[in-house]
């Protein structure tokens, strides 16, 4: 998929990945609430999408809330939940005029009807997109994702659609979420914490990483620049040797 008038690099990173942390240190350092840092992060979204598809990203996968946030202050939650509503009712619609599709990956049966309904609204509206993919990882668990398409395919077996034998890496892989997406190629994580937090554990099997110690709500496009030339600087072998490797005394 090629992104509207784009400079496309033959080493641009096709998906893109972003654990957005950092929004309650923002804030504290402002003397805010943790709330304020979270309303700031929700603004940074609308003007990174619009420099990935600017740069030829096709893909650009946040998480926005993980399995385990749940265990946040009920009004952090509260919040939270009411952010990411109103920027889907906001938000939706632009998207689907740019061509953006919007899909949400994690468990919903945890949200508000009122949540699930926007959610799944927000995702018809954008559809047709066809000029990015925008996902939003909410209530979402990499260990969760590798549950659930474990969970699928022991559904298959049972019924009798498919033998246990048939269960490879490539069956585990296309029952878990972001399979019809490209390989996230890069993975960044803001505000200095060096870990993935459940994040996307099976498919970041060959990202590559990046962390910078930018705090989420001033992750601006000088950040996302740094973040792909530090991309563009890395030489992925995926197990194998390349010309590089080739270059030195041969072996
Ligand atoms: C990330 O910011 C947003 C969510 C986890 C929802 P944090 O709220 O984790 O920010 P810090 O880590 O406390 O600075
Ligand atoms: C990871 O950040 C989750 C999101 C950014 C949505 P956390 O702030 O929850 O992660 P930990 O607790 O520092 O590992
Ligand atoms: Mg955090």
């Amino acid at each position: 998929m090629s992104i509207g008038g784009a400079q496309l690099s033959s080493s641009s990173p096709r998906h893109i990945a972003i654990i957005m942390d950092g929004n309650g240190r923002w804030a504290a350092r402002r003397g805010l609430s943790p709330s304020a840092g979270h309303k700031a992060g929700v603004e940074r979204i609308r003007d990174l999408l619009s420099a990935c598809r600017g740069r030829g990203v096709e893909a650009l996968t946040l998480f926005a809330f993980s399995s385990e946030n749940w265990q946040r202050p009920p009004k952090e939650v509260e919040l939270l939940m009411s952010l990411f509503h109103s920027y889907l009712r906001k938000e939706a619609r632009r998207m689907c005029d740019e061509g953006v599709r919007l899909r949400v990956i994690g468990r919903r049966d945890r949200f508000s009807p009122r949540l699930q309904r926007a959610i799944a609204e927000a995702e018809e509206i954008t559809r047709q997109g066809r000029q990015g993919d925008l996902v939003i990882a909410a209530d979402y668990g990499g260990r969760w994702d590798i549950t659930q398409a474990a969970r699928q395919l022991a559904k298959q077996v049972a019924s009798g659609e498919r033998s246990v034998d048939s269960i490879d890496e490539q069956a585990l892989d296309s029952n878990m979420q972001l399979a019809d997406l490209p390989p996230v190629d890069l993975l960044i994580r803001s505000s200095g914490e060096q870990r993935i937090s459940n994040f996307i554990l099976w498919q970041a099997a060959y990202s590559e990483l990046y962390f910078t110690d930018t705090l989420w709500p001033d992750f601006d496009e000088a950040a996302l620049d740094a973040a792909i030339a530090a991309f563009q600087q890395r030489d992925r072998r995926f197990g194998g040797r390349t010309d590089e490797g080739n270059t030195a005394a041969q072996a």
